[in-house]
């Protein structure tokens, strides 16, 4: 039962900080989603929308990129070295102290 901090930047530059259930099964985009964060997770955490994407400011090591992020993020907009999505990364004990940003918007 541990809960992980994670500070996200809005797209606004305003930090949030949240606290996320490591035990719940969650992902990144999902507990921004119930902080009431401007990520939209448009195809519900399939990796097929990149409306979750979001920059990885700290140094963690996350899980590796699928296939399938692979592919979302290479016809995503605003794609940086940093970028992941955020639906894929499951929150675990691993991830506390972890600083995100909030990619802009796609047109
Ligand atoms: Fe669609 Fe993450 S919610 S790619």
């Amino acid at each position: 039962m541990s809960d992980v901090r994670i500070t996200v930047i809005d797209r606004e530059g305003v930090s949030h900080q949240l606290n996320a259930p490591a035990d719940m099964n969650m992902n990144l985009m999902e507990v921004c989603k119930a902080y009431e964060l401007p990520i939209e997770g448009t195809c519900g955490g399939m990796a097929l929308c990149a409306s979750c994407q979001c920059y990885i400011l700290s140094d963690h090591v996350l899980g590796a990129i699928s296939e399938d992020e692979e592919a979302m993020l290479s016809e995503a907009f605003f794609v940086k070295d940093s970028s992941r999505l955020g639906c894929q990364i499951p929150i675990t004990e691993g991830l506390n102290g972890l600083q995100i940003q909030i990619a802009p918007e796609e047109i």
